[in-house]
């Protein structure tokens, strides 16, 4: 079983998209095992878009990213990362294939509502990040 870190961004959030992004995956099948309402710190902004240091549009993200509440959450199902990442849709919102959430709502490449893990070594070291031990709640569904 796989896992993955889905956080919806400020724009989600301030666009009242989270109970429509979560209504996706639940209706999927995927399952919740974590999920917080948060501020993102300057480290921890940091340290997740560590890959982007240096990219022109880093500076505007970092400032983006802890400028207002995210969600984050983890999700878990066999083969989780690429179905939540073809649900998603890429992060140009041009480029996304209809029907995913970007090109359902979304405009622009810096205001693209969601992010989600692109690979289990990411899914892996970002669930670390974001999550305590304590903080997932693994179960098996019984009902
Ligand atoms: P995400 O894929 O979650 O992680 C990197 C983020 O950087 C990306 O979403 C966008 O929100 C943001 N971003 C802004 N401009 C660009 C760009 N030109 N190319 C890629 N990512 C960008």
């Amino acid at each position: 079983m796989e896992r993955t870190l889905i956080m919806v961004k400020p724009d989600g959030v301030q666009r009242g998209l989270i109970g429509e992004i979560m209504t996706r995956f639940e209706k999927k099948g995927l399952q919740l095992v974590g999920a917080k309402f948060m501020l993102v710190s300057e480290e921890l902004a940091e340290t997740h878009y560590a890959e982007h240091k240096g990219k022109p549009f880093y500076e505007k993200l970092i400032t983006f990213i802890t400028g207002g509440p995210v969600f984050a959450m983890i999700w878990e199902a066999d083969n989780v990362i690429a179905l939540t990442r073809a649900m998603i849709g890429k992060t140009d919102a041009v480029e996304a294939a209809p029907g995913t959430i970007r090109s359902d709502y979304a405009v622009h490449t810096n205001l693209n509502l969601i992010h989600g893990s692109d690979s289990p070594d990411n899914a892996e070291r970002e669930i670390s990040l974001w999550f305590t031990p304590e903080e997932i709640v693994s179960y098996e569904r019984t009902l």
